[in-house]
């Protein structure tokens, strides 16, 4: 797994904000991922493999709350940038194993900040609108209090808050909703929940921007272009938030993805689809009702648009594996 290609370093000068990276080609750079066979993770991989030099570590391969083992492997393979993709991402379970929850997502989050800090790596870190707690009209920007209402949104703040104030060069990108063609997803949920079922009952009153994971993973590489290329002089290191649009509740996400499996032929005949309000379909986990993220800043510094999750549906309804034991109950 680690080569043993010499580390050449990035050569970095820094301010208290502003941080100019010059001239190290993409492919020379030296990327550490963590959390690789998860969804994101999984997305991750398929878009550097080849363009970067790249170390993935799947969860079995590196547990980030090992502390000594993320130092050792982080000193060996001496990484550029470190991706952490890895996450306690069970929303529900977590709010009664808040112990293994706030192990993984801040302290692995915080072990992993350090060792970045150590050798002068920059650490990507994903986050989420579940920091918020739902109760703004507004989307979220970055300068909005976080206030989370479960516990994985307070296991998930406080990683954010680790990385602040243990690593000099963290990018956090706060995103939600996630979907992709690999892993357990609310796509995959609905589409087995439609072929199965004539009417669904799913959740109007939580409106969110679904994210295609792979356009996270394109985000990343952007980034990272930018943090190694001459094309660009200055990054800017924080928190920046990055969702999908239009924004849209469950039932209409839902309704699109029946939408798009119809017209992919996936599915014969369309369900009926009911709103029903979150008071109906008891979580053992609240969730906010508005995760809305604003993605303008992200847009500003770095040039990216937002997700395009219509666009990305079609794709990942076509192409998702419908062998993996199907589920019983929508998931938001
Ligand atoms: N999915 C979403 O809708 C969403 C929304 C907003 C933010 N995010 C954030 O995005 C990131 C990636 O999430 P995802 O959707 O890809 O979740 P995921 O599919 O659950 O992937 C998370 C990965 O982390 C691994 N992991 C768990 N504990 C670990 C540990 N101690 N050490 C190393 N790896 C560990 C998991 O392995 P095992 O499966 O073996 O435990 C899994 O492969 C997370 O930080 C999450 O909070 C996700």
């Amino acid at each position: 797994m680690i080569s043993d290609i010499e580390n050449k370093g990035v050569s970095v000068e820094t301010s208290k904000t502003l941080h100019k990276i010059p001239i190290k080609a993409p492919s020379t750079v030296k990327v550490m991922l963590t959390g690789a066979a998860g969804a994101v993770g999984v997305s991750i991989v398929k878009q550097l493999a080849g363009k970067v030099d790249l170390y993935a570590y799947t969860h079995k391969q590196l547990d980030i709350t090992q502390l000594a083992k993320v130092y050792e492997i982080i000193d060996e393979v001496k990484p550029d940038i470190i991706i952490n993709a890895a996450g306690y991402t069970a929303v529900d379970n977590a709010q009664n194993d808040e112990a293994q929850a706030n192990l993984v997502n801040h302290d692995g989050a915080q072990y992993l900040a350090l060792a970045a800090e150590k050798i002068n790596a920059v650490l990507f870190h994903l986050s989420t609108d579940y920091v918020f707690s739902g109760e703004s009209d507004a989307a979220y920007t970055e300068q909005d209090l976080p206030h989370p209402i479960n516990v994985y949104g307070q296991s998930k703040l406080a990683g954010e808050l680790a990385i602040q104030q243990s690593c000099t060069k963290h990018i956090i990108i706060r995103t939600a909703w996630v979907f992709a063609e690999h892993g357990q997803n609310f796509v995959r949920t609905i589409l087995t929940l439609a072929k199965n079922h004539s009417q669904l009952d799913i959740v109007d009153d939580q409106i969110g921007g679904p994210t295609y994971a792979g356009d996270i993973a394109k985000v990343i590489e952007v980034l990272i272009n930018k943090l190694s290329g001459d094309d660009v002089s200055s990054v800017h290191y924080g928190i920046y938030h990055y969702c999908g649009l239009p924004y849209v509740s469950w039932k209409g996400f839902a309704d699109a993805i029946i939408m798009a499996a119809k017209q992919g032929d996936i599915i014969d005949t369309l369900p009926k689809v009911n709103g029903i309000l979150s008071e109906a379909y008891p979580r053992a986990a609240k969730r906010p009702k508005n995760s809305r993220l604003d993605c303008r800043k992200i847009a500003q510094v770095f040039d990216v648009l937002p997700s395009d999750w219509q666009a990305a549906l079609s794709v990942v309804v076509s192409s998702t594996d419908f062998s993996l034991e199907p589920l019983t109950k929508p998931k938001p």
